[in-house]
């Protein structure tokens, strides 16, 4: 059936559409209807249906007959370590764990924290978790004691699963004193922590406190599926907002099932079976939806690289990974490809493997600039699908569906609305613009099933950060238009959020951080464009009168700051110090024409600019650093 046809087909009638997509999964009571729009504008999907996410990820396919089939492969060139987990093994891995969370006192509906690097161990207390009814939260392993901190004391774990360390190409991360220092910083503190022990570098258990993985679970009984309301939560996923405070985005568990194996072969033309990678982490909503439940709730085989697209040991692992594997779908951030192709330009490597298994490479996260779309289509020669979506959305708003129909890719665009998404751009006055016109991008209400029914203790915030500013639509901080044919052309936030390396982060929470220096007057953060990683965060600092520090001083001093108050992952490492920030006659600070300046854009001189002068010492203090023309 052609694309055209789906999308009309469940725009007449969403019930319908939902309620058959719904019988691809198994329900221990199978729900009424589809859309519950009793509390709209908080709508919820599959409410009165009961179900288990564990049950369809995994138990199913063993009571299937499938428990022999590989469920994950596990790669870590930063360990040399290659393992195969299959269905039924899975099976007893997460019941055992499941069981160790049961003896110690989790019951539904307990939040439990998980802070893993990328091995098979964070899939499996993922599962273990929703297993029994609980609702897990993941925190990045780039982030630093105190952005888990915040997330304990917002999401109030009843316990906190983590690893022992976690591996980068040039050191090792150990967690389990970030852990302690969370756990030190939140007012709210765990019963207990499970701590999965790596032998490149063990952490100190607290006593009374802290379990190792493997003891916990010695004797345990393994914990049967707890069947849990379509609308009880699944996890928490925090993403950056314009604040310090991160927003968490809540999963229900009905919709969740539904929309994901939905997009399994419609979307990414997947079969059970087949072998479907997601370059990411589980700590991003990439990770949940396509590493861990997406593919395992099809009855694909899924893949846990701990590893770099360079580095690791070099440009050409993509491509082993793709011929050992036998992967027939690839999906990464374009960044990956950046890296790869400034290692490799000739793809010299590429021509050392067999890469016949491939048949699309997927792109998300951020941007899909042109010429990374036309390298990485030349060098492999598949498909290279761009699409657009979100961590509240949890999967993909706008795509080329190559399972249902393969559209004319249009390079710049990831292609169409998705079943499901109304997507319209809108002016500031909430009208619909023309094809061709910029504007903001929202999604008309209800979001479909998969996507955040509201934020985790946080409805207010929903409620203004997206559904206020244009009532009866959900605004996605995206900006771009629609072209004749209906495709979209994502082109730029319109909030305080960028975009590193594929990593959302908040330019907000950075000022937040430089504020708190004690010679910092006043500070703003901007993302610059890079080569590499799409964005990088700049800092510009203006120091307190008579504090008499060195510029340079201070400048690292707060880089220092952002990676122990952030983490890592942030990638702040360009700051300066100015006398005075551009702004507005009523005192706003003009950060986009600060942006345009850096990357050597024309830009309008702001009418309402208060001294105009003040650009000119900008663009000195860029030049300084490599940007504006530097
Ligand atoms: N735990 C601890 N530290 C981490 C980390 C983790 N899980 N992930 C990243 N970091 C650290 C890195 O070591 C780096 O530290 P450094 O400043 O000491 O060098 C810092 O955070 C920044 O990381 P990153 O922005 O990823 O840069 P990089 O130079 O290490 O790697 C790429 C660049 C492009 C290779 C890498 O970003 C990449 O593979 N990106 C793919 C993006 C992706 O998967 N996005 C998910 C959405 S689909
Ligand atoms: P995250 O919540 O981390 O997945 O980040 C979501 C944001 O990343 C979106 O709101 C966009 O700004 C950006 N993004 C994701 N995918 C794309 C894409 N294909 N094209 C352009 N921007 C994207």
């Amino acid at each position: 059936m052609p694309y055209s046809d789906v999308y009309d087909g469940w725009k007449s009638d969403p019930d319908s559409f939902w309620m058959d997509a719904a019988k691809a999964i198994d329900w221990d009571k199978i729900p009424s209807k589809a859309l519950f729009d009793e509390n709209a504008p908080i709508y919820e999907w599959f409410s009165d249906g009961m179900v288990n996410t564990c049950f369809n990820a995994v138990d199913r396919h063993v009571q299937a007959g499938r428990g022999d089939q590989t469920a994950i492969i596990y790669d870590s060139p930063v360990t040399g370590t290659k393992a195969k987990i299959t269905y039924a093994e899975l099976l007893d891995k997460v019941a055992s764990l499941a069981g160790a969370l049961v003896a110690k006192g989790v019951t539904k509906g307990d939040r439990v924290i998980i802070y893993m690097p990328m091995v098979p161990e964070a899939l499996i207390a993922m599962l273990a978790v929703v297993r029994i009814g609980a609702v897990h939260s993941v925190v990045f392993g780039g982030f630093a004691a105190a952005e888990l901190a915040v997330r304990i004391d917002d999401c109030t774990p009843r316990a906190i699963i983590a690893g022992s360390c976690g591996i980068e190409p040039n050191r090792v991360v150990p967690y389990k004193p970030l852990l302690d220092g969370a756990i030190e910083l939140a007012s709210h503190k765990p019963e207990f922590c499970v701590i999965f022990q790596r032998n490149e570098q063990r952490g100190d258990l607290t006593q009374g406190r802290d379990y190792d993985w493997n003891d916990v679970q010695a004797g345990v009984t393994p914990a049967p599926c707890v069947p849990v309301a379509g609308n009880h939560p699944a996890y928490i996923l925090y993403t950056s907002g314009t604040t310090g405070q991160p927003k968490g985005v809540i999963r229900h568990t009905g919709g969740h099932l539904v929309a994901l194996h939905w997009t399994m072969k419609s979307i990414y033309g997947m079969d059970p079976g087949d072998v479907f990678w997601a370059a990411s982490d589980v700590g991003w909503v990439v990770g949940h939806s396509y590493i861990c439940y997406a593919p395992l709730i099809q009855g694909s085989t899924t893949v846990v690289f701990e590893g770099k697209p360079v580095g690791t040991p070099d440009a050409g692992t993509f491509w082993r990974m793709i011929e050992d594997y036998k992967i027939r779908a690839l999906f990464t951030a374009p960044t990956a490809f950046r890296a790869i192709k400034r290692e490799d330009p000739q793809g010299a490597l590429v021509k050392d493997y067999d890469l016949s298994s491939l048949d699309t490479l997927f792109l998300a996260g951020e941007r899909a600039d042109p010429d990374t779309i036309h390298w990485a289509q030349d060098m492999l020669g598949v498909p290279v699908i761009d699409h657009w979506w979100q961590t509240e959305t949890g999967w993909a708003i706008a795509a080329n569906p190559v399972g249902i129909e393969a559209l004319p890719v249009k390079i710049g665009s990831p292609s169409v609305a998705m079943p499901g998404f109304d997507v319209q751009v809108l002016d500031e006055g909430g009208h619909p613009v023309d094809a061709g016109e910029m504007g903001a991008i929202a999604i008309k209400l209800p979001l479909p099933p998969g996507t955040l029914p509201t934020l985790w203790n946080a409805e207010d915030r929903f409620h203004k950060s997206y559904l206020d500013h244009f009532p009866g639509f959900y605004e996605t901080g995206d900006a771009g238009y629609v072209d004749e044919d209906g495709y979209l052309y994502i082109m730029a936030r319109t909030d305080d959020v960028i975009n590193v390396a594929g990593h959302r982060l908040s330019t907000g929470a950075m000022e937040e951080i430089l504020a708190s220096h004690p010679d910092v007057a006043e500070c703003a953060v901007i993302g610059v464009t890079d080569t590499l990683k799409g964005q990088l965060p700049l800092g510009f600092l203006c120091l307190n009168a008579g504090a008499g520090r060195k510029d340079a001083e201070v400048a690292g001093e707060v880089i220092k700051l952002v990676r122990e108050k952030i983490g890592p992952v942030a990638a702040f490492k360009l700051a300066t110090v100015v006398d005075r920030l551009p702004k507005t006659r009523s005192g706003k600070i003009l950060r986009a024409t600060m942006v345009s300046i850096a990357d050597s854009k024309d830009y309008k001189m702001p009418a309402t600019i208060d001294d105009p002068a003040i650009l000119g010492e900008i663009k000195t203090a860029l030049k300084t650093l490599g940007y504006a023309g530097g």
